[in-house]
């Protein structure tokens, strides 16, 4: 009997709910093979939790979620919530989420399949066999620093204040996280801030270079201004491995990375605390109002993030194995939702490639029976 799991599945809003049906049709299928006992839990963030409850994420949600094994979170926002007070808005709920449970540690592949590779902006050449981790820190920074707000100077003045900071133990617990990663990787980390205009920035190079002396000599480690590693990201992006920034940059560079890739359907990501901490699976991509009801969007991204959730948070690597190589039979196959369609592919909705999927693991597992 497999161990019992819980699993708290937080569709948002937008495409959210769709991917997140397909994710859900994936467990109870995953269940009835006897191979996963997994009890999930459903529950609102974002818009649809500010609709229901007035709060983007409500102290009975937190709960629940602090309670399971792991999260799976679809996606939040939407322009009918734009002009709700910024500590209501569906983006404060995931901020909440991330800060309440300690997700210090967000990670973010950017994986060109080879099957995609015409699906990126930039030439083949420079794309092919792209595999980039992003540690992006997410606690910290600019995001949760104090003081922060909007300071009326009178006759018509305002001052908007927010504030970058960062102490020693928050940069070393990213910087160990994206080390160790390295190491089962190709072994490079590139840190990336603007020690050059920036006192953090500073602190930031010096706290990650005492660590790698510390503990990781084994790895290379390379230092590199910001703005610089946003155009070494398009120049040549097969020179990262690794790539540990700090919250506003690894937004930034995350979404660069995630473009290189030409297919956000497609990325998964996953935040992690401290041990014992249940760890946040999302894809990257947004709740895209625009296609949202449609069974259109590409369930791939949270189907990925539920592989990465079984291989860190729900220890079942082999789970995490066969989904992720399901997804690779797909693309084989010619199988494409729109976000993905080339010529001479089979155009599937979103729940059409859910079945895929399913129809997929079937087949690996009579293989392995
Ligand atoms: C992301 C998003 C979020 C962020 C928003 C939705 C708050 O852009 O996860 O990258 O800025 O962190
Ligand atoms: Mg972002």
């Amino acid at each position: 009997m497999p161990s019992q799991k819980t699993l708290t599945l937080l569709p948002g809003d937008g495409i959210g709910h769709e991917v997140m049906a397909e994710a859900k049709k994936i467990l109870f299928w995953l269940n009835a093979q006897g191979d996963t006992n997994i009890t999930i839990h459903e529950d609102v963030i974002g818009g649809t939790a500010y609709d229901q409850h007035g709060e983007p994420l409500t102290d009975a949600t937190l709960a629940v979620c602090r309670q399971s094994d792991a999260i799976l979170l679809g996606a939040v926002g939407g322009t009918q919530w734009q002009n709700v007070a910024y500590d209501k808005r569906p983006e404060a709920g995931l901020l909440k989420l991330r800060k309440e449970l300690g997700l210090y540690a967000n990670l973010r592949p950017a994986i060109v399949f080879d099957e995609l590779i015409d699906a990126s902006t930039l030439k083949p050449e420079i794309v092919k066999g792209l595999d980039i981790l992003i540690v992006r820190e997410l606690t910290g920074g600019v995001y949760f620093g104090t003081p922060r707000g909007i300071e009326d100077l009178g006759g018509g003045e305002r001052r908007g204040i927010n504030t970058q900071v960062y102490t020693t133990s928050e940069i070393k617990r990213v910087g160990r996280v994206a080390f160790e990663l390295a190491r089962k990787r190709k072994g490079k980390v590139t840190s990336c801030e603007k020690a050059n205009v920036m006192e953090s920035g500073k602190l930031w190079r010096e706290d990650i270079s005492a660590l790698h002396h510390a503990e990781f000599n084994d790895v290379t480690l390379e230092h590199m201004y910001a703005d610089n590693c946003a155009m070494q990201l398009l120049r040549n992006p097969s020179q990262f491995d690794v790539i540990v920034t700090d919250n506003l940059f690894g937004d930034i560079l995350s979404d660069e990375a995630a473009m290189l890739t030409g297919s956000l359907g497609m990325l998964p990501s996953a935040s992690l605390g401290a041990p014992g901490t249940p760890g946040l699976y999302e894809p990257v991509h947004g709740s895209a109002p625009d296609i949202a009801g449609q069974n259109k969007a590409n369930p791939m991204a949270t189907l990925l993030s539920l592989a990465m959730c079984f291989r860190f948070s729900l220890e079942m690597p082999s789970i995490a194995d066969h989904l992720e190589q399901a997804v690779k039979n797909i693309l084989a196959a010619g199988i494409r939702t729109g976000d993905i369609m080339a010529p001479g592919c089979t155009l599937v909705s979103t729940s059409g490639m859910g079945d895929a999927v399913i129809a997929e693991l079937s087949k690996q597992y009579m293989k392995a029976a």
